[in-house]
């Protein structure tokens, strides 16, 4: 990061006229008080802390427990991504597939005029130039938001490689740039003071995949305003990817050393509250003496096929935006260790030291504390009231380079090699803990008719299954059935295909028990995936796929006996039909765009059972 700070952040830090008549335009909608330059510098980063310490929005915490750290509270309103208010306007609503909220995008661009007409009045409007990926990557993406909330700057500071160094990429060589616009939507009248939290109760995260544009309105909390995450890394990315030949996929990236120091890189997909943050970050048992998992990513990875024919990742992002609720030195030390410094907080709890706090973090709550939102909170009032400390989506926005565990090769310009593609789900039955696809179709057909369990904390029935194929539901920008097609086609670039698995840590036994025990013990699965990947190991074949035999897991530290094990290894026949034919439910949605090898593969997987 530059740490070359500019004197003055009114004059533009580009020569490029496309960019400079876009910010003039925009400006012209929009109508803020002031426009400054973002170029990245500490300086500048500490400056706009501290206006925003003196205004409201962020609290400074202790800063000999917590250096570099800060608290913001979102307005009660504003605390998730929002599904409902997200759009893909593709020019053909087919395009954008039935699992998209589709409008026609001309008449949204007509709305969004209207909405973002003088919407910065009275604020100042950041031009914020970011790039995906590390700066100068041939796997990197330019993205230039524009937008009213310093609190987005500073996250995006976090997320992504922002400032000079970008302007000098997009100014050197002209490499198609993403227009974001972002407003919180509150102009504000002369003398009119300012709340610590704007935000609209009117909100609209649009895509315009074939322009590939991005505006957001109303909104200034997580996926909603970090531009670069969501909208641009998966939606944008995936209908780039598309057209390119590569993939935009919602997987972490881990890197995993044996003790002879060989290294072997796998992504893995799982919907929210699976556990990826702490599968990026995981810790191998002590018994495993010389074994590492280093993290690449915990969240979005880029692949792309090589001169070779192999997938080869990037992380795009800089750094994590995890989920705080759970997070402590048992389930995640690595995650405690990055944010200790320099990471804003966003909707944990306020101790009196002056630290953060959330369910989870520690086995004792505090005796007292301010909650996310402020008020006073002790674990009698949460008993009482069943209100948490911290908000069940708080956030620690922290870099990923403070790490312990980051990777040496997690800003290779070039990527890292992928040898296994991991999907995952939330099952209580049926799945079992792990299996291994025949081949790259079937392990295709495994991804796309993936599944997890619905948890209280989600509108829905709980422990009904929703589909979310790939992890992607949320996040495809385009016809999901064409997404699958392209999966299929990727492989005709490909001359290694890394191996696909699927997991299930959550299966459960007839006493509603978990059989496995997860976090740190996953690795004994993960371990059986690298063996597996350098063909150091047998399988026993069943109708869904390869399993391992209960000799070929190290089970050295834990005593897991050999009849729980085919207990969870378990391919209930009759189950697994049912199995099938509910992944209809989602086929019959996506069927007019449904790659064929889909349907061979249902049939295949039928006559098998
Ligand atoms: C996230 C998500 O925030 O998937 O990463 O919702
Ligand atoms: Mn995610």
């Amino acid at each position: 990061m530059a740490t070359i700070s500019q004197s003055n952040p009114t004059v533009p830090l580009t020569k490029n006229e496309h960019l400079l008549r876009w910010v003039e335009k925009m400006a012209e909608l929009t109508r803020p008080a002031r426009i400054h330059w973002v170029d990245g510098s500490q300086e500048e980063y500490d400056q706009l802390c501290e206006e925003m310490v003196a205004s409201g929005t962020l609290i400074r915490l202790n800063q000999d427990l917590w250096p570099g750290c800060f608290l913001a509270r979102s307005d009660k309103s504003d605390v998730a991504r929002v599904e409902e208010r997200t759009f893909i306007c593709s020019l053909s609503k087919d395009t954008a597939g039935p699992t998209n909220n589709w409008e026609n995008p001309y008449e949204m661009r007509r709305k969004l005029r209207g909405l973002f007409r003088n919407s910065m009045n009275g604020r100042t409007m950041y031009v914020l130039p970011f790039s995906m990926g590390p700066v100068g990557s041939p796997m990197s993406q330019i993205g230039v938001q524009l937008t009213d909330s310093p609190y987005a700057v500073v996250n995006m500071r976090i997320m992504a490689r922002i400032g000079l160094p970008v302007f000098k990429e997009i100014d050197k060589d002209y490499k198609r740039v993403v227009p974001c616009l972002h407003s919180v939507g509150v102009p504000l009248q002369p003398g009119q003071k300012d709340v610590p939290w704007p935000c609209n109760s009117e909100k609209y995260i649009v895509h315009f995949p074939e322009a590939r544009e991005i505006w957001s309105y109303g909104s200034g909390y997580g996926g909603n305003a970090l531009l670069g995450k969501k909208c641009f890394a998966l939606r944008i990315a995936s209908a780039m990817a598309r057209d390119e030949g590569w993939m935009a996929e919602h997987m972490l990236i881990v890197g995993v050393e044996d003790p002879n120091g060989q290294k072997t890189y796998v992504a893995a997909a799982f919907p929210s509250a699976c556990g990826k943050t702490n599968f990026a970050m995981m810790v191998p048992p002590e018994e495993f003496k010389g074994w590492k998992v280093w993290t690449v990513g915990d969240d979005i990875a880029w692949i792309t096929p090589d001169a070779e024919g192999r997938l080869r990742a990037i992380n795009p992002e800089a750094g994590f935006f995890g989920v705080a609720p759970g997070t402590s030195v048992k389930t995640n030390p690595n995650a405690m260790a990055t944010l200790a410094k320099n990471t804003i907080f966003t909707n944990v709890a306020l101790t009196p030291e002056g630290g953060v706090w959330w369910e989870g973090m520690t086995e004792q709550a505090p005796a007292e504390c301010e909650d996310w939102q402020g008020n006073l909170w002790t674990p009698e009032i949460g008993k009482k009231s069943g209100v948490k400390a911290a908000h069940p989506n708080a956030r620690f926005t922290a870099p990923a380079r403070q790490c312990p565990t980051i990777d040496a090769a997690w800003e290779d310009p070039t990527g890292v090699p992928i040898s296994a593609i991991i999907f995952g789900g939330r099952r209580a039955d049926t799945i079992p803990l792990v299996y291994q696809a025949f081949n790259w179709s079937a392990g295709v057909y495994v991804g796309a008719t993936m599944g997890s369990e619905m948890t209280a904390a989600a509108a829905g029935v709980v422990g009904k299954v929703r589909r979310d194929p790939m992890a992607m539901l949320p996040f495809c920008g385009y016809h999901m059935g064409d997404y699958f097609r392209h999966w299929i086609k990727m492989q005709r670039s490909l001359t290694v295909t890394p191996r696909i698995f699927h997991v299930n840590w959550f299966r459960k036994d007839n006493n509603g028990e978990f059989f496995w025990p997860g976090f740190r013990q996953n690795f004994r699965v993960l371990k059986w995936i690298i063996d597996r990947v350098h063909g150091r190991t047998r399988t026993k074949e069943t109708p869904i796929g390869w399993t391992p035999f209960y000799e070929d897991i190290d089970w050295k530290g834990l005593d897991f006996p050999r009849d729980k094990f085919e207990e969870l290894q378990t391919v209930d026949r009759p189950a697994w039909k049912r199995e099938v034919i509910s992944h209809e439910e989602l086929f019959i949605l996506l069927h007019a765009h449904l790659p064929p090898e889909m349907i061979y593969e249902r049939e295949l997987l039928i006559c098998r059972l």
